[in-house]
């Protein structure tokens, strides 16, 4: 698979079968991705993979905590800006339009859509995930790095015959992922992401999101 068609191709995967995901194939991925840029080569990110046990016990971990307040723990930063204008704010709301149309859950019932929601933390019912955390020192330079690493490690899996989704919902729950994984006071936890084989049944996976055209976000001066 070349780059062009693995960027084109991957999307994120809401809907997963419960084929296993194989450790020695994580192993390689996360590997090659560390040939991602980052400034001073810092490589600044941290990732925790889980599956097993360990994902089960996140998943009962996360479904206590929300029962309790469905807001979650206190987030360790903005995963939204406060105020998103324009044209952010519409690109926001059309996805999640697009995405609840393939749903079937109309705007109005408020209760499917927490329900789908929750879906996110079981991880879309995906056998494998990882935690991509940073050290609470580090800036926006840093957390642009782990991007770098993550869109890496998305292309490597759909090379691989794998899908993922990315999760900043996760964000919610900062204090109980760091407390199943282990992680130590000084990192702090960007994103989740679910790693398996899309269901290629589930009606939500055949959401196609769209793009700004080029002439919205670039221009080109003096070439
Ligand atoms: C850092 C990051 C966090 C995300 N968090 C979530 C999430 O918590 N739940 C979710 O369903 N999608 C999440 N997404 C997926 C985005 O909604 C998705 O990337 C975007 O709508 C574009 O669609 P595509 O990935 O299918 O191309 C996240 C994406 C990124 C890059």
């Amino acid at each position: 698979m070349d780059v062009s068609t693995a960027l084109d191709t991957r999307t994120s995967v809401r809907a997963f079968t419960d084929e296993p995901v194989d450790l020695a194939v994580l192993r390689e991925i996360l590997t090659k991705a560390a040939r991602s840029p980052s400034g001073g080569n810092l490589q600044p990110w941290r990732i925790y993979v889980v599956g097993g046990d360990v994902l089960a016990d996140i998943k009962a971990r996360a479904a206590d905590v929300l029962s309790k307040d469905p807001r979650g723990e206190t987030p360790q930063y903005d995963i939204y800006p406060r105020k998103l204008a324009e044209p952010y704010k519409a690109r926001r709301f059309e996805v999640g339009e697009d995405m609840y149309a393939r749903l079937g859950i109309p705007r109005e019932d408020k209760a499917a859509r927490r329900a789908w929601f929750a879906n996110n933390f079981r991880f879309f019912g995906a056998p494998a995930a990882l935690f991509c955390f940073v050290e609470r020192y580090m800036g926006p330079p840093q957390w642009s790095d782990l991007g770098m690493y993550l869109q890496s490690v998305m292309l490597l899996l759909k090379e691989a015959g794998l899908d993922s989704c990315p999760q900043e919902c996760w964000a919610m729950l900062p204090e109980t992922v760091a407390d199943v994984v282990g992680a130590p006071d000084g990192l702090m936890l960007f994103t989740g992401m679910a790693i398996g084989h899309a269901d290629k049944d589930a009606p939500v996976n055949g959401l196609r999101t769209r793009r700004a055209g080029l002439d919205e976000f670039a221009e080109f001066q003096g070439i």
